[in-house]
């Protein structure tokens, strides 16, 4: 452990991830790219509570138990992995879970597979809400907070994706395990990249390199954006910084102008693949064994895979892609895959 690592003012966490996650060569992917490539093995933090949001949990469900509650809230897309993870991890620590979850036709919910299966199966209690109705999350998620009040309940409401200033902590330690890993390479111009989806694994890892001296060692962090806009997530990631900065008076800020967004890569929208994007994926798979997802990390690594034929120097001498997880939004896109096998 560094010494810095050691002085970070963490708040008190759960144990709940396998953290320490391998950082492995992709030897064939290199060949082909022409530049180093490994990849920080965050998709095996846990089997069914895998991938980055067990991180942010860890910090988000300790603060839930301090403040006395008994169930926690949380809303996504109808495969989210984030709300599979909050029902599994809230399950895991004794306290029930409501998820708000967004699709077509509320009315008509889409069958219990992937995610869903694993929500119910952990218990949640599941609210459909439509498209439109999205723009209106966080005061869905108080009404289902007023709900529980009024049965007597203690609801804790957890932001979509966990990211706020206290799950964004999940990856300054990730930053801070990288810090470590690194230290143990030769040192060489380095750029950690990863699916940005609500912004808090962005500003964990941006915020923690820069507490950590990560820049000063050549170390740089570029978050490619899964949906919205790069305009939107330098605001949204800016403002986590910022509060985490306030809240703990840590000794380090990061400026909108410091954060890389990689835009450009939404495709079709999301959850939405193009047959190019999954032919990456399903090359990163043959190539080095590695499964990646088609919603964030299969899409970030094809947005990465094209800036660097673009530019080859885009990223430096070394990236280290982040697999944040989310196998299991694989399996729903079997039928776009089939005809790429
Ligand atoms: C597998 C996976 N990767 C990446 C992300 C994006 O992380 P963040 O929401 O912290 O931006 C998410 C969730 O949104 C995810 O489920």
């Amino acid at each position: 452990m560094s010494l810095v690592r050691t002085r970070l003012p963490y708040p008190r966490k759960l144990q709940l991830a396998r953290a320490g996650t391998p950082l492995e060569p992709m030897p064939r992917t290199s060949a082909v790219l022409g530049v180093e490539v490994l990849i920080k093995r965050d998709d095996l933090t846990g089997a069914e509570l895998s991938g980055n949001k067990v991180r942010k949990l860890e910090f988000l469900l300790a603060e839930a138990q301090d403040q006395g509650a008994d169930t926690v809230i949380t809303c996504g897309g109808e495969q989210s992995n984030h709300c599979r993870a909050t029902a599994l991890a809230a399950a895991r620590a004794g306290l029930a879970s409501r998820v708000v979850l967004r699709t077509d036709d509320p009315a008509a919910p889409p069958p219990a597979t992937g995610n869903i299966l694993l929500d119910r199966l952990a218990g949640a209690t599941v609210r459909w809400i439509s498209r439109p109705d999205w723009a209106k999350r966080n005061a869905i998620m108080e009404e289902e907070a007023a709900t529980v009040r009024a049965a007597g309940g203690r609801p804790y409401v957890i932001p979509e994706g966990g990211s706020n200033a206290m799950g964004s902590w999940g990856y300054v330690a990730c930053a801070a395990e990288l810090a470590d890993d690194l230290a143990t390479l030769p040192a060489r111009p380095t750029t950690i990249v990863f699916a940005c989806g609500s912004g808090g694994t962005a500003a964990g890892l941006a915020l923690g390199a820069k507490l950590l001296g990560l820049p000063e060692r050549g170390v740089r962090v570029a978050a490619v954006n899964v949906c919205d806009d790069r305009a939107y997530f330098v605001r949204v990631i800016s403002r986590i910084c910022a509060d985490m900065t306030a809240r703990w008076s840590l000794p380090a800020a990061i400026a909108p102008e410091e954060l890389d967004v990689v835009d450009g890569y939404v495709g079709l929208g999301y959850a939405r693949s193009q047959p190019a994007e999954l032919v990456t994926l399903r090359d990163v798979c043959r190539r080095d064994g590695v499964v990646l997802d088609p919603v964030y990390t299969g899409k970030a690594f094809h947005g990465m895979v094209t800036e660097l034929a673009r530019d080859r120097g885009r990223f430096g001498e070394r990236i280290v892609f982040v697999h944040t997880g989310g196998i299991f939004g694989l399996f729903p896109a079997a039928a776009e895959l089939a005809p790429l096998l």
